[in-house]
């Protein structure tokens, strides 16, 4: 199988679009860490891993508190791909944007990924290792009332043109990921109104399902890129490329 051998560390591994990255990477061989605050989820997702010949195991790690990424750097060990997928999302007009959210999205969309990666991507090197992040079509679209939120994605976008140049040497390949609107459990608390907004500016004009953008993640992440790196690939139907 194309990643036997490799062992992967998918954040926010539980739920939507992490969730499945964790599977198909796992139907490919690779052995995954999966990691999220939600120990039943972390359980159930291991468990059909499982139950479908691949190997995985859940480490909780609340990523909004500093000290939980070093533990889970450690805990994790020597990896080849990190999926810096963990990430939450809320929505606010500037001016009434709540301190406490920013704060959350800014730990857990740009401090958490950023100290990951400075830990885990070195231990990489001679392996080959990949890196991917997950961003959002609003990082390159201005929407109103995403501000914050997009402005967490647009950091981390900014990141992994950083971090291609830095951790080339390495051999490290460092990409990232410009998701449309997807159904996942995240999204399940936009109210009908923005999510139907952002879907309209897809051209597919349809929401996307975990496993398409799943695809497009592990494929970044296996060997099949091996000449891609500090990219941005937009899975989106369409919405940041296409106008009218
Ligand atoms: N769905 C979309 O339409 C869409 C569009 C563009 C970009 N994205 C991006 O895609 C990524 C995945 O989104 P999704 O829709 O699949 O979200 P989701 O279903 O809400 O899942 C979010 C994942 O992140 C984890 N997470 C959230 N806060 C965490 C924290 N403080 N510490 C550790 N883990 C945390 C959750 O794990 P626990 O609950 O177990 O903690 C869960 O596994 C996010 O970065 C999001 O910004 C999504």
């Amino acid at each position: 199988m194309e990643l036997e051998g490799k062992k992967a560390l998918v954040t926010g591994g539980t739920s939507g679009i992490g969730r499945e990255v964790a599977k198909q990477l796992a139907g490919l061989g690779a052995e995954v860490v999966i990691s999220g605050r939600d120990a039943a989820r972390g359980a159930e997702t291991v468990a059909e891993i499982e139950a479908a010949g691949g190997v995985a195991r859940f480490v909780a790690a609340d990523l909004a508190d500093f000290e939980a990424i070093a533990a889970l750097a450690e805990e994790a060990g020597e990896i080849d791909i990190l999926v810096n997928n963990a990430g939450i999302f809320s929505f606010a007009p500037t001016p009434g944007e709540n301190r406490g959210t920013f704060e959350a999205m800014f730990d857990v969309n740009v401090r958490a990924p950023y100290f990951l990666t400075a830990a885990l991507a070195p231990k990489m090197a001679g392996n080959g290792g990949a890196i991917v992040n997950v961003s959002t079509m609003v990082a390159e679209l201005g929407m109103a009332g995403s501000s914050a939120y997009a402005a967490t994605k647009a950091a981390l976008a900014s990141l992994t043109r950083t971090w291609a140049s830095e951790f080339a040497g390495f051999g490290v390949r460092v990409n990232v990921v410009t998701v449309g609107p997807t159904q996942t459990g995240g999204t399940s608390s936009m109210s009908e109104n923005e999510l139907g907004f952002v879907t309209g500016l897809t051209k597919l004009g349809r929401t996307a399902e975990p496993k398409e953008i799943a695809e497009a993640i592990v494929f970044l992440a296996s060997p099949r890129a091996s000449y891609i790196t500090g990219a941005n690939v937009a899975v989106d139907g369409g919405a940041t490329a296409v106008l009218g």
